[in-house]
């Protein structure tokens, strides 16, 4: 990517008729600075070059091939498109305000580089297909980039979960103690939520393959136009079929914003037990010094400000979605300009979901867990109550029955403040003669185990998931 510009500056005086403009033609006047000013797109949408250059070049290759223009023209065309992509590459492209978005500032350097030639690039195409074009190609690498990076904290998960394959902690509900699990079953449930996210940006991705180029400005194109060999140079699978859909379709935006806004919102869930567990109220985890920060004021501090920061950026990605949605709904077909706002939505939600992606990969692997205190929160506030209960049914009760005696039990042991273990049997027994010899021993690691239906926190399923994982992530 070229260095970002600072401030914008206001767009070059166009005073001249055509001022540069590329529908110049029609107009007496010039446009207003300030009404360029708020049109100009280029800061945002030069981001697009590569596809833009791509496009350009199969658009032109065509046109040669075809005789729609001379084959000589088509050649200093590709030629030329060619070398400004080089100078876009090294920073050495000057782009200006005053052309308003990428496509002016390729054509009009083209036109500096092969003089009048490069006139005949913009034969049977329009803008309208052009943007909507590269915003597809851009779309599809977006994806990959975004699967890449969820793979990468699916791995970090993994991990984490592997190096605590034993560690158990307290499961909630309500955020209240509810049933001990495995801290790995715990992470693998993100593994899990991470992977419907993959799959999301696979059919965003599969939905952005078709291609808009041919539709022209909005109804299709009056030259023998071979859509299909442009497609497959560009590695489009398909074709738009509708031309006034093909520029003025963003479904395939909304797809990747929302899934990455469900991404972030995936994150975010987790970033909040981060936060949650490394206070000192729960003191399941210490962050690693690398990924918190302390207090100017107060020495003692470790804040997990990444994990904040993920949760509030959340935040940010749902409104590129609700502003993309919001344009969207009441454009009339076809192309308005509006549209050109979507890369504004798109490009904000791709670098917070990738930025975030990547540094919760990084961190994760290093939270180190206290395994006693988590164990000790586990079967505290009689975490195994519904342990007890299963026990009853197991002896005949129904489980209605099974979950009223234990309540009492819990009821009472609570006005001695005891926990199970240090209740007798035979104080067991006034709340149903049900209970077996070993239910007050009844311990954390056999409650474990007996959690052993397919999906359940059992140790053996688990171990048989993280492998089953291993497996799918390592390629
Ligand atoms: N910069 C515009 C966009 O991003 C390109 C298309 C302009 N088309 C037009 N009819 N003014 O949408």
């Amino acid at each position: 990517m070229p260095p970002k510009k600072s401030g914008r500056k206001p767009a070059r005086k166009s005073a001249k008729k055509s001022g540069g403009k590329t529908w110049g033609g029609r107009f007496a006047g010039s446009t207003h600075p300030l009404a360029d000013a708020y049109s100009v797109s280029v800061d945002i949408d030069r981001r697009l070059w590569q596809e833009e250059i791509a496009a350009s070049i199969a658009h032109a290759r065509m046109l040669g091939r075809q005789r729609i223009i001379p084959r000589a023209d088509a050649n200093a065309i590709v030629r030329g498109l060619r070398e400004i992509g080089r100078e876009i590459r090294d920073g050495r492209f000057r782009w200006r305000d005053d052309l308003e978005d990428i496509h002016t500032n390729v054509e009009a350097r083209l036109q500096q580089k092969i003089g009048d030639a490069a006139g005949r690039l913009h034969t049977a195409r329009s803008r309208n297909d052009q943007v909507a074009t590269d915003l597809r190609l851009y779309a599809k690498a977006a994806c990959d980039r975004a699967t890449e990076a969820l793979r990468s904290q699916q791995r970090a998960l993994l991990d984490l979960a592997d190096a605590n394959r034993a560690v158990a902690m307290p499961g909630y509900t309500h955020l209240q103690r509810a049933q001990p699990v495995l801290l790995a079953h715990h992470l693998l449930a993100y593994i899990e939520m991470l992977d419907r996210d993959a799959e999301r940006f696979a059919q965003a991705r599969d939905r952005a393959d078709a291609m808009p180029l041919g539709s022209g400005a909005l109804a299709g194109v009056p030259y023998p136009i071979d859509r299909r060999s442009v497609a497959k140079e560009l590695g489009f699978s398909r074709l738009c079929d509708n031309s006034l859909d093909a520029v003025s379709d963003r479904d395939f935006a909304v797809d990747f914003v929302s899934a990455a806004a469900l991404t972030m919102t995936h994150v975010s869930r987790f970033a909040e037990e981060i936060v949650l567990w490394s206070s000192s109220e729960f003191g399941f985890l210490t962050l690693p010094d690398a990924f918190s920060t302390g207090s100017s004021i107060m020495p003692q501090k470790r804040n997990p400000d990444i994990a904040e920061l993920a949760r509030a950026r959340t935040a940010r990605v749902q409104g590129d979605l609700a502003a993309l949605l919001g344009m969207l709904k009441a454009l009339p077909l076809s192309y308005n300009r509006d549209l050109q706002e979507d890369k504004r939505a798109f490009f904000s939600a791709e670098d917070t979901v990738l930025d975030t992606l990547r540094v919760f990969a990084a961190m994760t692997p290093r939270l180190t867990f206290d395994a006693e205190r988590t164990r000790a929160a586990a079967t505290a506030n009689y975490a195994l109550a519904t342990d007890l209960a299963d026990m009853l049914v197991r002896a005949g009760l129904p489980f209605r029955k099974a979950h009223e005696a234990v309540g009492k039990l819990v009821r009472y042991a609570e006005q001695q403040g005891k926990a199970f273990d240090e209740l007798t049997i035979e104080v067991f027994r006034r709340f149903s003669s049900l209970f077996p010899d070993d239910a007050p021993k009844l311990g954390l690691d056999a409650a474990l185990r007996a959690r052993s239906a397919p999906g359940g926190t059992a140790p053996r399923r688990v171990s048989a998931a993280l492998r089953r994982w291993r497996e799918r992530l390592a390629t």
